[in-house]
């Protein structure tokens, strides 16, 4: 167990804020439409069912830890599908907030950096397809492990979303800088890969240029280590961030000129 996130938990815990005093009328409504629990949708439940299937699947594949601190060369390992739905797609909750920014703020250009096996890609596209057509949004997801990839496009056939998803494989150390390219602005950038301080803050600095005054950049995994905690850090403190909403499992990063600088540390319950 990693006893430094364990206490940055309980430090979130204590000095988090509820709701009822929240001073931002953006942030109240933000956690009322899309951090706040909301009603279960058929479309949702069919993502899930797609989870539930994933985490049954006894299928071995050969599966390259692009993660933090890997060598990549070295760390081919057999791995099961189940054992990956198990421990690396984000949880319904955090899927369902990423769905309800997507779809409430009218979201268009989206990318994601780790589709594993596309459970929250298809979350965005689905968010996506209830506003538009499939050629109106660019929705790119990367992912550096083949077999993974292959797997996630398998899911976005069954649920009928492939038509909103454009599925890369590649290091993200290479290809979101010619991603970037297609892009004239990017209104939702989710990192979700490659945890480290120097790849995070790589990929903030590379995706800033393309930020606009309504763009939402989320960073999963805020706390998972010290050079996360000060990634994220870092990243308030860039004088073109002015606000951030800290969820402890994902922090929300926004551009509005039109409100005052501030920070938020926000319970998910
Ligand atoms: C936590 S999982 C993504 C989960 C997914 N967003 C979801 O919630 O359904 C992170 C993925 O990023 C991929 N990854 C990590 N570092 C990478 C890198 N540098 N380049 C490409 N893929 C990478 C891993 O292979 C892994 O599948």
């Amino acid at each position: 167990m990693n006893i430094f996130f364990i206490k940055c938990f309980i430090k979130h815990y204590l000095t988090s804020t509820f709701i009822d005093v929240l001073h931002s009328p953006f942030v109240f409504n933000l956690y009322q439409t899309c951090i706040k629990k909301q009603n279960d949708k058929n479309e949702l439940n069919e993502i899930e069912f797609c989870r539930n299937e994933l985490l049954k699947d006894n299928k071995v594949i050969k599966y390259i830890d692009f993660g933090a601190g890997s060598n990549l060369l070295n760390n081919k390992i057999n791995k099961k599908v189940k054992e990956i739905a198990n421990s690396h797609l984000k949880p319904k909750r955090i899927a369902h907030i990423i769905y309800y920014i997507i779809l409430n703020f009218k979201v268009k250009n989206v990318i994601e950096l780790g589709t594993s096996l596309g459970i929250t890609s298809s979350y965005i596209a689905q968010a996506l397809k209830n506003n538009y057509k499939s050629n109106e949004v660019n929705f790119t997801t990367i992912e550096g492990v083949n077999e993974v990839k292959e797997i996630a496009n398998i899911q976005f056939k069954k649920l009928h979303l492939s038509d909103y998803i454009h599925s890369i494989e590649g290091n993200f150390n290479t290809e979101l800088h010619e991603v970037l390219k297609k892009y004239k602005s990017v209104d939702v950038f989710f990192v979700d890969g490659n945890h480290t301080y120097e790849a995070t803050m790589n990929y903030f600095n590379l995706a800033l240029p393309y930020s606009h005054n309504d763009s939402i950049f989320i960073f999963d995994d805020i706390y998972w280590s010290k050079g996360m905690t000060k990634a994220w850090e870092e990243i308030k403190n860039n004088s073109k961030v002015l606000q951030t909403v800290d969820l402890f499992f994902i922090g929300l990063v926004l551009f509005r000129s039109e409100q005052k600088s501030q920070h938020f540390k926000l319970r998910v319950t």
